[in-house]
């Protein structure tokens, strides 16, 4: 039986990474776990953040992942390193990918990160991309608003307008040429992020580069699946059913195999 890549996040937002799994590395299998009922982890404490992402790891390690991908910025920022040191897979995180696709991006040297309260407080963007290049400057901004209104699946609406526009739009007014997506979720709102922020600044989102270096991983220990078939994905999640699964068949256009999971400890 062919072992798929396990993919996390919190909710919805993991979906806009599995998207790119399945165009670059299209043979593989996915089983996808939103964990729905609990979301959203931003404003939760690191320690509650890395109890659940440790549960949701421990859950799909039944399936036999070749490889763990924490699509949540949030888990990421708490979580990798724990998760990293107790499995025996190779785990991919969003933050390192989407801060190395912004160095490449940008031209004036400051770019700007907008992430969950939780992400955001823990520094791990801004310690990504100095690490890469210490003389970029950084603008980091929490928008908490976000996460709550892509759950509810309102990615065009007046309200989400606003609360962008109320959230960002004075950063318009900045040296940032390039401003990360430092959540998932956020990429299901770009558009509006786009008009709110104008033609001048680029968004970035890690999906891309986070599925590239899945790509290069298992390319380079010889586990790349090949050949003709497409796979059948598997998704789970821990809260409605209904609006995952409308979410999700929006954002990705095939209909899915969806199994609503009872989480035990809510
Ligand atoms: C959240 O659940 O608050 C967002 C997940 C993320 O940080 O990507």
């Amino acid at each position: 039986m062919q072992q798929p890549i396990a993919i996390l996040d919190s909710g919805v937002g993991g979906l806009t990474v599995a998207k790119e799994v399945m165009r670059q590395l299209p043979h593989e299998k996915i089983v996808y776990f939103g964990d729905t009922a609990r979301a959203p982890y931003g404003p939760r404490s690191p320690e509650e953040v890395t109890r659940f992402t440790r549960e949701i790891v421990d859950y799909l390690i039944q399936f036999r992942p070749k490889m763990i991908i924490i699509a949540c910025n949030t888990s990421t920022a708490f979580a990798l390193e724990d998760i990293r040191r107790s499995v025996a897979v190779p785990v991919v995180g969003v933050i390192k990918p989407g801060a190395r696709a912004a160095i490449g991006r940008t031209a004036s040297g400051c770019v700007g990160v907008i992430g969950t309260e939780g992400t955001i407080r823990s520094g791990a963007y801004e310690q990504a991309l100095k690490e890469l290049s210490p003389q970029i400057h950084v603008i980091s901004k929490a928008c908490p608003l976000f996460v709550p209104l892509v759950e509810k699946g309102q990615f065009r609406s007046s309200e989400t307008y606003k609360t962008i526009r109320n959230s960002i739009g004075h950063l318009r007014n900045t040296a940032m040429d390039s401003l990360i997506l430092g959540c998932t979720h956020y990429p299901f709102l770009s558009e509006m992020i786009e008009e709110v922020m104008g033609p001048d600044i680029s968004l970035i989102s890690s999906a891309d580069e986070t599925a590239r270096e899945a790509r290069v991983i298992l390319e380079k220990s010889g586990e790349l699946a090949s050949g003709h078939r497409i796979p059948m994905h598997q998704f789970l999640c821990s809260g409605e059913p209904a609006l995952f699964r409308e979410i999700a068949q929006q954002w990705l256009g095939q209909q899915l195999e969806l199994t609503p999971i009872v989480w035990l400890e809510l």
